[in-house]
């Protein structure tokens, strides 16, 4: 047997990850742990698709995507931030994932400073040491918003800023006065920003969504990120885009072709008929993920111990305990009580004493899970109401 040490960078990420070894699911549990929508993809995608197999969409594509999809989803982001971002502008990628790893390889350099404000999605920190960066995590203000005096403080010297809005975990949508003030914080210098946006299509408020390329003073030096994994039920098709200044794009595109090739054909061909439907095709799933939040938000009203922040996006509640435990132990405890969630501390140092509890499963589910954390948190000692 060859003496196998994993390579440097694989060895940070163990050390340093914030990603929680997970066992298979005891029989019979339930889940609300899950970050995928539990609805199927809409009709229209699914023949899109059929139809592009069919008709012989089996083949090698631009590495870059396929160009009518480039075009359609540069006319999506163009109306987004009202400024024409050009096909060259974009690039398709293998789900999320893979644009946030191409964003950050393409900008990180060993040693790199990247300031990620906390709790966030554990991804961006793995990327970042996995590229030799150094992430540096900023705290939120009591209501998980940006602390923006902390944020200014951490950001002189950062090569990237990466955050997600809506924000999983926290589920907090970040108004347009936060990315007023974090341009503010960065002008005239040349920190870049990856606005990663997955859940835009997922928020409860009447106001419009603050897309980062939406802000003029901010969009010449932001990475767009986007997928359609959340907003129209297609995780497990791995479809995702960057789109940004033409430049960072190109060196993201290098990377992205060095590590995935080009992307599924016939699920770019699916990918651009999504698109044309646009998030019309979601909004029965919105409608859904309302009345669960509205249903896990009565149910936590009777459990003293949790409480949570009603979430302006996102399918997550991020609640908050009040227990001497530490959350990846209430998390295990919970597992042997036939309910999965995620630890808090999952999604960086401030996560620590909250559970991240995902309505992105249905009523009954809802409700066994909230039985059983209720009848946990009382035979464990705490009081329900
Ligand atoms: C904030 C955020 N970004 C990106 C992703 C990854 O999405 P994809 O399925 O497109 O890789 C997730 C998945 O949970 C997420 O929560």
């Amino acid at each position: 047997m060859p003496n196998f040490q994993a390579s440097s960078a694989v060895a940070a990420v163990q050390r340093h990850s914030l990603r929680p070894p997970f066992g298979p699911a005891p029989a019979g549990a339930v889940s609300v742990a899950i970050g995928e929508p539990d609805f199927d993809t809409p009709d229209p995608i699914v023949s899109a698709a059929v139809e592009a197999l069919r008709s012989g969409a089996t083949h090698y594509v631009d590495q870059h995507g396929d160009p009518e999809l480039r075009s359609a989803l540069a006319d999506t982001v163009s109306a987004l931030a009202t400024h024409t971002y050009q096909p060259d502008q974009i690039l398709v990628t293998h789900g999320a994932t893979a644009a946030l790893a191409a964003a950050i390889f393409a900008i990180v350099d060993n040693g790199d400073k990247v300031v990620i404000p906390e709790p966030c999605y554990s991804l961006y920190s793995d990327l970042v040491r996995l590229a030799g960066g150094a992430p540096v995590f900023v705290p939120p203000a009591d209501d998980l918003h940006w602390d923006l005096d902390a944020l200014r403080a951490a950001l002189p010297g950062a090569k990237l800023v990466v955050f997600s809005n809506p924000c999983n975990p926290t589920g907090v949508v970040h108004s347009r006065n936060e990315l007023h003030a974090l341009a503010s914080a960065l002008r005239a210098t040349d920190t870049l920003v990856l606005s990663d946006e997955a859940y835009s299509a997922i928020v409860y408020q009447d106001d419009v969504f603050p897309s980062a390329v939406s802000l003029e003073e901010l969009r010449p030096r932001t990475i767009y990120c986007q997928t359609l994994s959340k907003s129209y039920a297609m995780t497990g098709w791995r479809l995702g885009y960057l789109a940004g200044p033409a430049d960072v794009i190109a060196a993201a595109g290098l990377v992205h072709r060095s590590f995935n090739g080009s992307v599924n054909a016939a699920v770019q061909r699916a990918a651009l008929a999504a698109v044309q439907h646009g998030t019309k095709l979601a909004e029965p799933m919105l409608a859904a993920y309302r009345e669960r939040r509205d249903v896990l938000f009565d149910r936590l009203a009777g459990i003293a111990e949790l409480s949570a922040p009603v979430p302006e996006g996102t399918f997550y509640a991020f609640a908050r305990y009040d227990l001497p435990i530490a959350s990846t132990e209430l998390a295990a405890g919970l597992r042997g009580a036939g309910v999965l969630v995620r630890p808090g501390a999952e999604f960086g140092p401030s996560g620590e004493g909250h559970l991240r509890l995902s309505f992105a499963a249905d009523i009954p589910v809802l409700h066994k899970a909230m039985d059983r954390i209720s009848e946990y948190l009382y035979t464990t000692g705490v009081t329900v109401e």
